[in-house]
């Protein structure tokens, strides 16, 4: 008797572990979708890339047309764990058979006092803290503001130049550009008022009178124009992110601590895209030994899903009556467990480690390629936050088409790039914490030669 033997399984072909297109971008499915959604979505929608994701794989999303791109956006610095890490899907299946909802204000569930207790231990500081957990980064932001005041009976907020706190009307008041955030959308809240940003390449007196000038404006402004005993809160993003990745001159946020802490002021950093170890440390405040009296937290938070916290000193935290902060959806219960399975994820992989390696990486050409072409006026950053900002050449005049060309031929060789800055002349790149060296090395090659075509 012969033994038939079953003929071999057909070798799958070797997926490729980077980039790859198949199609040109936007692919005739995404083209497709695409027109549908323009059918049925509100136009106040923008998108960079009008592709449609069909699944993600660490720092790689592929398409419906099967078109593997970088990604340098994580989502706007959403998914530093990667858009698919599967300790997070674990953890959010779980949750979602348990139960997906009770509202907390109604019931009541550990993982929510869990996620408290994460951010009271990693926020800067060893001082008591409490934790409030929201969904949008912007209410966390609201949040912030109605805890300061409740703290400190004051009415006054002062926010800086560059700044971007969200869409809400206290949040898009507190948001310094007009176009798109403000225009159109007014009247704004009331009690909000805009001092300098110590934005180093910017500052009409020279990077390195930046902070000490910003700082004396800061306090006149205080002092002379809103009175310091009005003053709830100032609020300041540690490294200023729509705005154009603007990290202030050195001393700066201690400075403005300073100054808070003299007139009774509480210091609030949103945190919100520079969080969980996006900058190379957990926190960014911490790279200038800056402890604020509360920080907001949101995006990084968790693997993708919407959650969102105010963290900070006890008795500020506590000014607050029952009933007087909260949310229907507010520390949602699948939310807490994906935030709870990141937030391991970020410490057991030492993931700030993973954004100083990012910047070891990135940074040196980045400066390389500002020696090289003209239009790349400055590069900064820290950590896996980093940015060219670019402008007419020879001058410091902002060139937001050069910006708009360079990421433009970026998205169509499949490395997702985003623009910002108050001038739109600025390409920040937001990787996942997750991506390989060797990925990050192809999209900077992309990006160099599309800014070295630059003419
Ligand atoms: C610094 C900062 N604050 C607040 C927000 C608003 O967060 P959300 O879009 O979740 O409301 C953002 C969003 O980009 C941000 O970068």
């Amino acid at each position: 008797m012969t033994t038939a033997t079953a003929p071999a399984a057909p070798v799958a072909p070797a997926r490729p572990a980077g980039r790859h297109l198949v199609t040109s971008l936007p692919g005739p499915r995404s083209l497709a979708l695409h027109a549908a959604r323009e059918q049925s979505v509100a136009r106040g929608f923008g998108v960079v890339l009008p592709v449609f994701i069909d699944h993600a794989e660490g720092a790689i999303l592929v398409d419906v047309d099967g078109n593997r791109i970088i990604d340098l956006a994580s989502g706007i610095a959403v998914t530093s764990v990667g858009a698919a890490a599967p300790e997070v899907a674990a953890a959010v299946a779980d949750q979602a058979q348990q139960f997906t909802h009770t509202c907390f204000m109604v019931t009541e569930y550990d993982g929510f006092t869990r996620v408290a207790e994460a951010l009271n231990r990693l926020t800067p500081g060893d001082h008591e803290k409490r934790s409030a957990l929201f969904t949008t980064g912007a209410e966390a932001v609201e949040n912030a503001v109605k805890i300061a005041r409740a703290h400190t009976g004051r009415p006054a907020v002062v926010v800086l130049d560059h700044a971007y706190h969200g869409r809400t009307l206290m949040t898009m008041t507190m948001t310094a550009k007009n176009a798109p955030y403000k225009d159109g959308f007014g009247p704004f809240a009331s009690e909000v008022y805009r001092a300098p940003s110590a934005y180093p390449y910017r500052w009409p007196g020279g990077a390195e009178r930046a902070a000490e000038q910003a700082l004396a404006a800061l306090e006149e402004m205080v002092l002379t124009q809103i009175g310091a005993h009005r003053v709830a809160c100032i609020v300041a993003e540690p490294i200023q992110g729509e705005g154009g990745f603007i990290v202030p001159a050195p001393g700066y946020l201690r400075g403005v601590q300073e100054l808070a802490e003299r007139h009774g002021i509480l210091f609030v950093a949103d945190e919100i895209q520079t969080g969980f170890g996006r900058t190379g440390a957990m926190f960014a405040c911490e790279h200038e030994g800056v402890v604020p009296d509360l920080v907001v937290t949101a995006k990084a938070l968790t693997g993708g899903l919407p959650l969102a916290a105010v963290t900070g000193r006890a008795d500020v935290m506590d000014a607050v009556a029952p009933g007087g902060i909260g949310g229907t959806y507010a520390g949602n219960p699948v939310s807490c467990a994906a935030a709870l399975a990141t937030i391991e994820l970020i410490e057991r992989e030492d993931l700030p480690r993973r954004a100083r390696e990012i910047e070891a990486l990135a940074m040196p050409r980045l400066a390389e390629l500002q020696q090289t072409s003209p239009f790349v006026g400055d590069v900064r950053g820290r950590g896996a936050m980093l940015a060219l900002e670019f402008v007419t050449p020879g001058t410091t005049t902002p060139d937001p088409d050069a910006a708009k060309a360079v990421a433009a031929r970026c998205n169509a060789q499949g490395v997702l790039t985003l623009t910002c800055g108050t001038f739109g002349n600025v390409i920040r790149l937001l990787p996942p914490l997750v991506i390989p060296l060797p990925v990050l090395s192809d999209a900077l090659d992309v990006l160099e030669r599309a800014t070295l075509e630059l003419s």
